[in-house]
């Protein structure tokens, strides 16, 4: 009984710290002077600094597992990201309070500011899943499943999993908890992409073994050093499901919208 009593004061003045720092911060960020009023880069990141409370410094990401690394990041992702917390696709209050005030030429260059930090990645981590199922994820990843209708994570996160900017992020570096509340999110209807919804359609196909099959696999890799997005869709290459945040032109889709 005594454990509760102690823990929700510590919660609650967390909680205050958290909300007090964002708020804080979107006070400066509203505040701030015109994107052209000192040189743009510097004002840029300091107004984005209130962001690393929680993103880590220069966007890389805290060890808690729970809040993503921003930094390289394809620039399109980050926008649509910052575009579906505004408009209710993500649901995390903190990020939607924040965004909700700024227009989308503002979005595209905070997304256009942490795309472009190249910063180290975290090891990877130690996993602790038998071989079948660590086998298990990186088939998926590499082939898919074809009885389950779910098409390889290559496909469109490309060969070397770092992502086919502008739209399609990397699956690499990413910490194995944000990958399973990411898919979880997905397959339960939390967390939505623009219509159609590709990642939707892959995460319902998955059961929760192969979630945590996946997350186990991926965060086991290592990002290798200097590896980036790719920045054109591979030659010769269909999505092999409709993606609302993928442009037609950017990547040629072998199916109908
Ligand atoms: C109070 C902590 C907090 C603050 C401050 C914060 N974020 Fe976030 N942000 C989060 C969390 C937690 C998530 C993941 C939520 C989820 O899983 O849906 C997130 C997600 C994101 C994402 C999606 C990343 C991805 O890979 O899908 C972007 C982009 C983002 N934040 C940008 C920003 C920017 C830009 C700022 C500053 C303007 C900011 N955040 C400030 C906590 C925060
Ligand atoms: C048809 C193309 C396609 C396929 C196949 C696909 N993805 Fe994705 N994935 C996307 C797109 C597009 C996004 C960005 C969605 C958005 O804008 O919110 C994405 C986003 C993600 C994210 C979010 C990353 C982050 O930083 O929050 C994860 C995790 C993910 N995919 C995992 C997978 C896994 C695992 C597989 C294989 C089982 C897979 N994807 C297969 C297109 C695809």
């Amino acid at each position: 009984m005594s454990i509760p009593r102690l823990q929700n004061p510590l919660r609650q003045s967390r909680l205050a710290l958290s909300i007090c720092h964002w708020a804080l911060w979107l006070a400066c960020l509203l505040g701030a002077p015109g994107a052209h009023a000192a040189p743009f880069e510097d004002t840029l990141a300091q107004r984005l600094q209130g962001c690393t409370v929680c993103h880590g410094a220069q966007g890389r990401a805290t060890p808690n597992g729970y809040q993503p690394r921003l930094a390289g990041k394809p620039a399109g992702y980050l926008f649509h990201q910052l575009l579906n917390f505004r408009e209710g696709r993500r649901d995390y209050g903190p990020m939607t309070a924040l965004v909700d005030p700024l227009s989308d030429a503002y979005l595209q260059d905070i997304a256009g500011y942490f795309s472009s930090l190249d910063v180290p990645y975290p090891p990877p981590q130690a996993t602790t899943a038998t071989p079948a199922t660590l086998q298990r994820g990186e088939q998926l990843v590499r082939r898919g499943d074809a009885d389950a209708a779910t098409p390889a994570c290559q496909q469109c996160h490309g060969e070397s999993m770092m992502g086919i900017a502008p739209s399609i992020p990397g699956l690499l570096g990413l910490p194995r908890d944000y990958l399973n509340a990411q898919l979880g999110a997905w397959r339960s209807g939390k967390r939505h992409a623009q219509s159609p919804d590709c990642m939707a359609k892959v995460a319902r196909s998955l059961s929760v073994g192969d979630i945590d099959a996946l997350s186990q696999w991926l965060a086991a890799q290592p990002v290798p050093p200097g590896a980036k997005p790719l920045h054109e869709w591979p030659a010769g290459r269909k999505m092999p499901v409709a993606c609302g945040g993928v442009s037609v032109e950017a990547a040629p889709t072998g199916v109908t919208r």
